[in-house]
């Protein structure tokens, strides 16, 4: 019987999260709109029904504690606040943003609720007691250590491309919340052209270059006035990289055809590159947290210290690489992006060098440990 009743303990925690849930959901058009001005009336009532129902799953639930459906019921519902039509249009910002942060809370809880599902749980957990680099075999702590320096002379050099390619995009040296927004939201009240060439390609050309391209591109930047004006300026000062002859591999300028992409008004990057970017990011920046924490795993430290700074980078790749879609929505979002940047590129920087320190101080030479 008590057995019984601990196991039911946490899906009542989840229960009661479900009752809240309900109720936030319930009470959006309220937060969004004010009590007497509610400007869709299907979003309204998606809202309350959606939320009332949850609500009422959930006391059912909380009555009937043995019952297992509300649970499945619950979920479906929060997959409805996620993935409804009210949501995916984006037709009102604020609801949109409050539905997919609840959504998201509620698969969470779904999760737990149902998760004897995807495997029981054992309730008398057996402590493990993890090895640390003491307990490692000098061929594992060589092979820590060497993996370590070569990440992270990876994560210099990362840190020195992002410096590059953000930097100076808003014409002030350092990498800004500025920068960001125009990476990934664009300047829209200019184009490409002109904000790499008073950024990072204003070493290329001269004071009177700059005055003439920018009037042309006012002007409309049309075919004739390029081949007029621009056309010679590119040929002397920027053909030897951005020509198909160059073997750069950077877009070709001595044509109309290739200068029109960044002579249009500047959107940020494309929703194709970000989708490319971003699987090259969450494939990559994952195997190599991945690698860095279960390094980490060994050094001896406190075990919430540990959890933190391991489950940290990997929240903060996927904040991170939503929010650049976010960005090129809104601006406001490039502060999140540079939070959760900063907290990546902090919790790397201290598994390695936590992680070099034990291997290289903290290891026990009384005990000599056989290579395997
Ligand atoms: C020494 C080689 C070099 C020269 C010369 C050069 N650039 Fe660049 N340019 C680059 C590189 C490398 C990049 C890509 C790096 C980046 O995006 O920051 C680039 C990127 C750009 C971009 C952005 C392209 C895109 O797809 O977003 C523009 C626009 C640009 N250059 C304009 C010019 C203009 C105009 C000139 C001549 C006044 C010039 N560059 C001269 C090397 C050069």
């Amino acid at each position: 019987m008590l057995n019984v009743d601990k196991e039911y303990q946490g899906k009542r925690s989840a229960r009661f999260a479900a009752l809240i849930i309900g109720l936030a959901m319930f009470f959006v058009p309220w937060y969004v709109n004010g009590p007497h001005d509610v400007s869709s009336t299907v979003g309204f009532w998606n809202c309350v029904i959606t939320g009332g129902l949850i609500v009422a799953v959930s006391v059912v639930a909380l009555i009937r504690r043995t019952d297992y459906w509300p649970g499945w019921v619950f979920a479906v519902l929060n997959l409805w606040i996620l993935l409804n039509p009210e949501t995916l249009s984006f037709a009102e910002k604020e609801m949109s943003i409050l539905h997919i942060i609840i959504g998201v809370a509620g698969l969470v809880v779904s999760f737990i609720w149902i998760r004897r599902v995807f495997g029981r749980l054992p309730l008398n957990r057996r402590v493990v007691k993890g090895r640390t680099f003491r307990e490692c075999s000098s061929s594992e702590r060589t092979l820590f250590g060497l993996v370590l320096v070569v990440l992270g002379l990876g994560y210099v050099m990362a840190i020195g491309y992002l410096y590059m390619t953000h930097t100076g995009l808003d014409g002030k040296s350092g990498v800004t919340v500025q920068d960001l927004s125009i990476s990934y939201y664009g300047n829209r009240s200019g184009t490409r052209l002109e904000q790499m060439l008073r950024g990072p390609m204003s070493g290329m050309r001269s004071e009177e270059d700059l005055n003439k391209i920018v009037a042309w591109l006012k002007s409309g930047a049309d075919q004739a006035g390029y081949d007029k004006t621009i056309h010679p300026i590119i040929e002397k000062k920027c053909a030897r990289c951005h020509s198909a002859k160059s073997g750069m591999n950077l877009p070709d300028f001595t044509t109309y055809a290739g200068i029109r992409a960044v002579a249009k008004v500047d959107t940020g990057m494309s929703i194709e590159t970000l989708v490319k970017l971003s699987h090259i990011h969450l494939f990559g920046i994952g195997l190599v947290t991945f690698v860095l924490g279960f390094v980490f795993t060994f050094t001896a430290l406190p075990a919430w210290l540990k959890n933190i700074v391991i489950v940290a980078p990997f929240a903060a790749v996927v904040v991170d690489i939503a929010t650049w879609f976010l960005t090129k929505w809104d601006p406001i979002f490039a502060y999140t992006v540079l939070v959760a940047g900063s907290v990546m590129g902090l919790s790397w920087a201290f598994q390695i060098l936590v992680s070099m320190y034990q291997i290289v101080f903290l290891t026990d030479d009384k005990q000599e440990s056989e290579p395997i």
